[in-house]
């Protein structure tokens, strides 16, 4: 194939979605509408890709910057022809336009790969629908060979009997589009210069016309309103966590699993209900993952256990730890192997070497940990002064007692011991027992108040 080109059409309103976001902006798995389109698009590293867009100013553009993609407006909105004519400008000749829809998120690369496989045909997808009712209608003649396409509105009674529908994506040689889009007319039903009717302009001038059919009708299924989104959405779960069976992960309830990104899975891994994965995911053999756990663009090594209720983002974590319940685990956090971080301890752009432990109700932020280290319940590194983070390095094989503050920065040396209920405000030397807190002290004599009689 010379060149691929793209065209992607999302300038419609989306007004059934009751929503100021242009209906493309809209999220499926965690991604807008638009994205799954583009990142499935650029797959093909296409010679041009260009969305046409229209309601919401500019920001469908702006929210897709990040794509090597042209954007142009169509303004006003005449018609699915009409919208491919706005990018011809754009593309390069030669090859073939493959047109596409913002609001049909989960095409597959296998589905459209067969759409590339004639080029010099005008390939349409299309799908036999038993409630064909709202689509156009693939018609044929008495052989078998596609004749033209009917929108329902000016279909005759015998042709909306027909099964077989448009799902709107095709591809055709760009410079046959150039032609027969400079032809179109706008003398029917709804007034628009309709895309389908380039089907008929292709079989008259001797042409080839293809149909090919999806692998799963979820792929060609659009969106329209917050029913068919949320719809769309548990058939796309349904269809990842289908996939992790297959790959030999356990699920304790596949319909209770949400992927918005992508999960790797080594062998053997376990995941409890209720848990959301977001990003990239990693997670290495042996790995169980807890009850309603959110898990977002980290890696998890071998056998490390996440109990229930733990949120983990932009987090590394070596092999065999122990995280959770209730763990948090924020941007920057490298645990290294066998680490424990238990319930209501944070830990944030630290890492903490192998073995050691924090496993009660604890922040540890900005620091360096080394292995073997014990922080005891309710241990705080107070990084921040108001004005400026500061880092704590704890070295290896300390014990820091229960409810210390660590004032940084300040550096704790190896094998040192911090006494219980410590506020550390200076380094503390190796191998001895420092502590900084008020002597005990027993008052003589001293009475509990009473209650004073009115
Ligand atoms: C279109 C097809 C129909 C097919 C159906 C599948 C035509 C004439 N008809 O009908 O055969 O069965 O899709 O869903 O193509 N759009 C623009 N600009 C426009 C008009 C539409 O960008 O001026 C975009 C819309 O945002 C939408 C898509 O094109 O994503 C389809 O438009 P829509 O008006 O829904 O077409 P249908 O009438 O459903
Ligand atoms: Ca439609």
């Amino acid at each position: 194939m010379s060149s691929l080109n793209i065209v992607i059409l999302a300038a419609g309103k989306g007004k059934r979605m009751h929503s100021d976001k242009p209906k493309v902006l809209h999220t499926l798995a965690g991604r807008p509408l638009l994205q799954h389109v583009l990142d499935t698009a650029i797959q093909y590293a296409p010679g041009k890709t260009c969305v046409v867009y229209g309601h919401g100013g500019e920001a469908v553009p702006q929210a897709m910057a990040q794509y090597d993609a042209s954007f142009v407006l169509q303004e006003p909105q005449l018609g699915t022809g009409h919208a491919v004519q706005q990018a011809l400008p754009l593309l390069d000749d030669g090859g073939l336009v493959l047109v596409l829809y913002g609001d049909v998120p989960l095409t597959q690369p296998a589905t459209l790969e067969k759409m590339f496989a004639q080029p010099d045909a005008l390939t349409l997808l299309t799908l036999h629908l038993s409630h064909p009712a709202g689509y156009g209608r693939i018609v044929r003649d008495s052989s078998g060979n596609i004749k033209s396409i009917v929108e329902e509105k000016d279909a005759t009674a015998e042709q909306r009997a027909i099964r077989e529908v448009n799902t709107g994506i095709l591809s055709v040689p760009t410079r046959l589009l150039r032609n027969w889009l400079a032809k179109l007319q706008n003398n029917n039903a709804q007034g628009e210069y309709y895309l389908t009717d380039i089907v008929a302009m292709a079989v008259a001038q001797g042409v080839a016309v293809h149909a090919v059919q999806p692998a799963h009708a979820w792929e060609v299924m659009g969106v329209n309103s917050k029913v068919q989104l949320a719809e769309l959405e548990r058939i796309w779960q349904h269809e990842q966590a289908h996939q992790l069976l297959l790959q030999g992960v356990t699920l304790a309830d596949p319909a209770r699993l949400d992927v918005r990104g992508k999960l790797v899975c080594g062998r053997e891994v376990e995941i409890d209900v209720g848990c959301i994965f977001e990003g990239e995911v990693h997670l290495g053999n042996d790995v169980q993952v807890g009850a309603y756990s959110i898990i977002k663009n980290s890696s998890i090594a071998a056998g490390t256990r996440i109990a229930p209720y733990s949120h983990i983002d932009q987090a590394e974590i070596g092999e065999n730890c122990r995280i959770g319940p209730y763990a948090r685990l924020r941007p920057g956090s490298k645990l290294h192997d066998e680490v424990h971080i238990g319930n209501f301890v944070e830990v944030k752009n630290s890492e903490i070497a192998a073995q050691s432990k924090a496993n009660h109700l604890s922040y540890i932020g900005d620091s360096s940990v080394g292995s073997r280290v014990n922080i005891g319940a309710g241990t705080i590194t107070c990084n921040y002064d108001g004005a400026n983070k500061h880092r704590t390095i704890i070295e290896d094989d300390v014990f820091i007692g229960s409810n210390t503050q660590l004032v940084a920065p300040v550096k704790i040396g190896r094998g040192a011991t911090i006494g219980a209920g410590s506020t550390i405000t200076l380094d503390a030397p190796e191998n001895e027992l420092t502590l900084a807190r008020a002597k005990q002290i027993t008052v003589p004599d001293w009475q509990r108040p009473t209650k004073e009689k009115k």
